[in-house]
């Protein structure tokens, strides 16, 4: 069966204080009725140890949004898989288009950190998609799949979640027509083995398109940025019908 996961991407966003204020608001607005869906908080590192703390109990689990590929390490910077499942960090986000734009990473290093974070029993969610550019040139297809090819080599396809995010739908509120968001993950599915992945869309989701986009049958969730920093927004979100 596949699961419904609902993951909030906070970005470089929140200070300590802040994300208290915010599980405050969440909380007190997250249906009582507990159901299958997943619902996945991703905070910057600095938050993961005072947030799991808090969330300890609740339905609402925690992830982080990167992990390095070596266990241990003269890294600077970097945070290993351990530090991370010791905390009680259950998923984290790997290969975000922002990380592959912004700092470097490539399919090779996007594959280490799966299997990494795998290997400390960390759920990835593995973030894919392609830009206007190519989606123009009608590349989108041949895009996604050579990104699967190459950071799936020697990954656990039982314990992984994929997120397919249109680089050109991120952040600037031009969401992926639903129905096209549903035909490439279908499409991505189609390249598994493991028929019960779950696949999220990802890129300008908010409280007003989750409906939509949720109706879709090859969708599977939402990785969710700029609403998932508001409290009420999100829990809408994670509350769709
Ligand atoms: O990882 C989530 C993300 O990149 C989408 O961001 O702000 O368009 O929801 P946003």
């Amino acid at each position: 069966m596949r699961k419904i996961v609902i993951a909030g991407n906070w970005k470089m966003y929140k200070t300590q204080a802040e994300s208290l204020e915010f599980l405050q608001g969440f909380m007190s607005e997250l249906d009582a009725t507990p159901d299958e869906r997943e619902v996945v908080v991703c905070a910057p590192f600095t938050d993961l140890g005072l947030l799991s703390k808090s969330l300890h109990g609740s339905r609402v689990q925690l992830g982080a949004q990167n992990v390095h590929w070596e266990d241990v390490g003269a890294y600077t910077g970097e945070i290993a898989g351990a530090m991370l499942a010791e905390i009680g960090v259950r998923f984290v986000v790997v290969g975000h288009s922002e990380r592959r734009q912004y700092f470097g990473e490539t399919d090779e290093t996007v594959n280490l950190r799966l299997r990494a974070a795998q290997r400390h029993g960390l759920t990835p969610i593995l973030c894919v998609g392609e830009t206007k550019q190519q989606r123009d040139a009608g590349e989108t297809e041949a895009v996604i799949f050579n990104q699967l090819a190459k950071d799936l080599i020697g990954v656990d396809q039982q314990n992984l979640v994929i997120a397919y995010e249109p680089i050109w739908a991120i952040g600037t509120g031009d969401t992926c027509d639903s129905a096209e968001a549903n035909r490439v993950i279908g499409l991505i599915r189609q390249k598994l083995t493991n028929a019960n992945v779950s696949i999220q869309y990802g890129g300008s989701v908010k409280p007003d398109n989750i409906d939509e986009i949720m109706a879709q049958p090859e969708i599977d969730g939402a990785l969710v940025g700029g609403a998932s920093l508001d409290p009420k927004s999100f829990a809408r979100i994670v509350n769709h019908q």
